[in-house]
């Protein structure tokens, strides 16, 4: 029996805005808190963190916690191939676990938000299981069940059309059982779903629903744009032979982004939009910008990777900015720089730097949060981010990340996936046991309870700018305009609401100068800097430090 605990959401329900006011945070439920010991994190160590997410007097202050995937799952791709949608695997905990965080995070005014995976199950999932055995019975059509296109000289039988997998290789595994090809975008593990089918769909949708009736406040949708396939199957043009990835050596024109796609998201968001305060955020599966924006609704987000693909310099952000707002238009976009597939933003950009010092990690940590937190959209912030936390290496032949020893151009995801660090105890405080992943490194000092305790933090940092942007209509919600300050090393932009404006700068080199204020009715005042300043008060010129970023304001009211 499942118990209909939206009434607990009634008081958050201040205003249906928390999808374009708030900011988002993103658990990887694996490596955030383990309560039991077996090294893998769970809920309940969760729900133990969550004075550090929000509620207490030293929060972040986050709106939203988004969850990856905790069903039960194989695990061959990180809990993206789902055994079964309706429940908690039980190395996170239990179903009963999930409704004690739903109620905690309410209680402490933040909201849950779950990944749902309905591109693909697992293959040990029961409708695969079924449907693998027979093209008749009742999940026959559940999954992309094909002929051969023919048979080989030597006998085996060819693949249906020449659809490759995002992970290498064919999209098409042949099952000997059922004498028929099926269809997998991902792992061969992971058989994509039919859409088409009426009773797949019907058993979705009554699996979202009944996590809405758990009480959950939203959805990330995994790589929503490929749901539905054309209906014919036809093979994909062939371009660009020598690109890197196989996947980028054809144009994706008929397995994903239908046109048919938009009427299947209406129904699913009709489900959504019948309980208030609900939103969602669909991941686009390598689309272009233009496509996020089409599939855009109130209350329903989409992530675009324009930042996340920016790289550490002023003129790289410039461009992804402009290119944004371009496109986005009076939409709502999202702001990402980091999540679960790529490496960590801050490890990035001290590569492209050359240097992996301490105080360097610090001052772009500070900067690039400065950026993520103060653009126009809904930031998305990824675990540990907040305390400046770096990528670990781990060799191929040990990757947990099944993709990366499939395919050699891959990367190894476990790089951005290490455990938390909470503070300098035994395995930074994540595990009385033995953590399923190295700790990043420096995690004796980058951690929670030390940064918790020092100003210069990073942590520091981010708790200051998360409480600027709370009470700054102007950061939150307000147009933005390109500024230049007069350094091509420096990012500028302007964030306007009503009689507030907000000015944004950001040193990307090591340089230090002075940039010229653009002219404003009032006089510009510091409210926040990433490195300490004696004063507030600045004339018409700044000198910024390296890697400084300042937020400056002022009202027409002085
Ligand atoms: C999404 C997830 C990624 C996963 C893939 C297949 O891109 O973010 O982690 O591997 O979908 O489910």
């Amino acid at each position: 029996m499942t118990i209909d605990r939206s009434a607990a959401r009634t008081d958050l329900d201040v205003a249906d805005r928390w999808w374009r006011d708030g900011v988002v945070y993103q658990v990887y439920p694996r490596s955030f808190a383990d309560s039991n010991g077996d090294g893998v994190g769970d809920l309940a160590g969760l729900i133990e963190h969550l004075d550090h997410l929000a509620g207490g007097p030293d929060s972040l202050g986050v709106d939203a916690i988004w969850l990856s995937p905790i069903y039960p799952s194989p695990m061959l791709d990180g809990g993206y191939d789902v055994s079964d949608y309706t429940t908690v695997d039980s190395v996170f905990g239990t179903l009963a676990d999930f409704d004690r965080l739903v109620e905690a995070c309410h209680r402490r005014g933040s909201r849950v938000i779950l990944d749902l995976v309905m591109n693909h199950t697992s293959s040990q999932h029961p409708w695969f299981v079924q449907s693998r055995q027979s093209a008749s019975g009742p999940f026959a059509d559940f999954y992309l069940w094909r002929d051969p296109a023919g048979w080989s000289a030597d006998g085996p039988p060819e693949p249906p059309n020449n659809w490759v997998s995002w992970f290498g290789g064919s999209a098409w595994e042949w099952e000997p059982v059922r004498g028929q090809f099926y269809l997998h975008t991902f792992l061969p593990e992971q058989p994509d779903v039919n859409w088409r089918s009426p009773a797949l769909r019907q058993a979705m949708w009554s699996m979202v629903r009944g996590w809405l009736e758990h009480g959950v406040d939203g959805f990330r949708l995994d790589v929503f744009n490929a749901f539905l396939k054309a209906a014919e199957l036809p093979s994909n043009p062939e371009i660009a032979p020598a690109a890197a990835l196989p996947w980028y050596r054809q144009e994706h024109r008929y397995d994903k982004d239908q046109p048919d796609l938009h009427e299947l998201l209406a129904e699913f968001r009709a489900i959504v939009d019948g309980r208030p305060g609900t939103a969602t955020v669909g991941e686009l599966f390598t689309s272009a910008i233009e496509a996020a924006v089409g599939y855009w609704a109130p209350r329903h987000l989409i992530f675009d990777w324009v930042l996340l693909d920016a790289t550490w310099t002023a003129a790289s952000f410039r461009t992804a900015i402009a290119t944004r707002e371009a496109a986005w238009g009076d939409r709502w976009p999202t702001v990402a720089l980091s999540n679960h597939d790529h490496p960590r933003h801050v490890s990035r950009y001290l590569d492209s730097l050359g240097e992996h010092d301490e105080g360097t990690a610090d001052a772009v940590a500070k900067a690039a949060a400065t950026i993520e937190l103060t653009l126009r959209g809904t930031p998305f912030l990824y675990y540990g981010e907040e305390i400046g936390a770096l990528d670990i290496t781990v060799p191929r032949e040990l990757a947990r990340d099944r993709a990366a020893l499939r395919m050699p151009e891959w990367w190894n995801r476990d790089g951005c996936r290490a455990p938390m660090a909470w503070s300098a105890a035994v395995n930074a405080g994540f595990t009385s046991g033995e953590p399923w992943l190295p700790l990043p490194p420096g995690a004796r000092t980058r951690n929670v309870e030390r940064e918790a305790a020092s100003e210069g933090s990073v942590l520091a940092h981010y708790r200051r700018l998360l409480g600027l942007r709370r009470g700054s209509p102007a950061l939150r919600s307000g147009d933005l305009a390109l500024v230049d300050v007069g350094d091509p090393d420096v990012l500028a932009y302007l964030r306007r609401a009503g009689d507030e404006t907000a000015l944004v700068v950001v040193r990307f080199d090591h340089r230090t100068g002075e940039i010229e204020l653009p002219p404003a009715a009032a006089p510009w005042r510091v409210a926040l800097s990433s490195h300490d300043r004696a004063s507030p008060s600045v004339g018409s010129r700044l000198t910024l430090r390296p890697f400084e970023a300042v937020v400056l304001a002022h009202t027409m009211h002085g």
